[in-house]
């Protein structure tokens, strides 16, 4: 029981000290900096049930892009409407939908998206899902303007795991 706490606590640290070195574009697979008053390792939505299945998908999708891991997804992909995510190297974009979209909800990646178009925008929880980005930013842009926080306004940011914490429903998941 010691030695996992002692693994949990380290593990934090190392994150938060990688976080701390880390550019703004990762934005969406962030993980919050846990506070001093709040040593617990949540809220990181750990295991997707789903996630034999999502990576299945992914690598699929990543085959389809070789080659290209390195370029803009807006450029590599069909229908890129998120400002922040429009110059994300598209590897790096994908691993995002897999552990940070994905990840968050606890769903597989056909909650979101049209199994044969991944581009197709018919799946409303896709429609939803826009929103929601607009919504993360727009929290974590009050976040950085806050004046009586204790932490830097680099190290105070949400994600969509901080609200969903694996469920689709955030209020169901209490
Ligand atoms: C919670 C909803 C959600 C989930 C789950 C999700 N995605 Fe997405 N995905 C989106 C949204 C929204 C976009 C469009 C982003 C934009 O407009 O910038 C997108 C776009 C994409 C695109 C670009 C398609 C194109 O050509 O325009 C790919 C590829 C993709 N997702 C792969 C995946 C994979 C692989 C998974 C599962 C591991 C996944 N997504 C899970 C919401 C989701
Ligand atoms: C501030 C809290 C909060 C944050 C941050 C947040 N969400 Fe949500 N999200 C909600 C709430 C509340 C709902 C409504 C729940 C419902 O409709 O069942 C919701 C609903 C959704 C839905 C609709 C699900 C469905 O199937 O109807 C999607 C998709 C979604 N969020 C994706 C995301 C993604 C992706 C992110 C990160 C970019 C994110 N959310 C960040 C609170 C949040």
């Amino acid at each position: 029981m010691r030695k996992v706490l002692v693994a949990v606590l380290v593990a934090i640290a190392v994150y938060a000290v990688a976080t701390k070195f880390h550019g703004s574009a990762d934005v969406a697979i962030q993980q919050p900096v846990p506070s001093q008053a709040q040593p617990s390792p949540t809220p990181r939505a750990s295991v997707n049930p789903n996630q034999e299945i999502n990576d299945r998908f992914a690598k699929q999708l990543s085959d389809k892009i070789a080659g290209h891991e390195n370029d803009p997804a807006e450029k590599v992909f069909k229908n890129i409407q998120i400002q922040v995510l429009k110059n994300v190297p598209a590897g790096r974009f994908i691993r995002i939908m897999n552990f940070g979209y994905s990840r968050a909800l606890g769903v597989a990646c056909t909650h979101c998206h049209v199994e044969q178009d991944f581009s197709s925008d018919d799946k409303r929880p896709k429609r939803a899902a826009r929103e929601m980005a607009a919504t993360h930013k727009m929290i974590n842009d009050q976040l950085a303007k806050m004046e009586n926080l204790d932490l830097k306004p680099e190290q105070r940011f949400i994600n969509c795991s901080t609200c969903h914490r694996g469920a689709i429903n955030p209020n169901a998941s209490q």
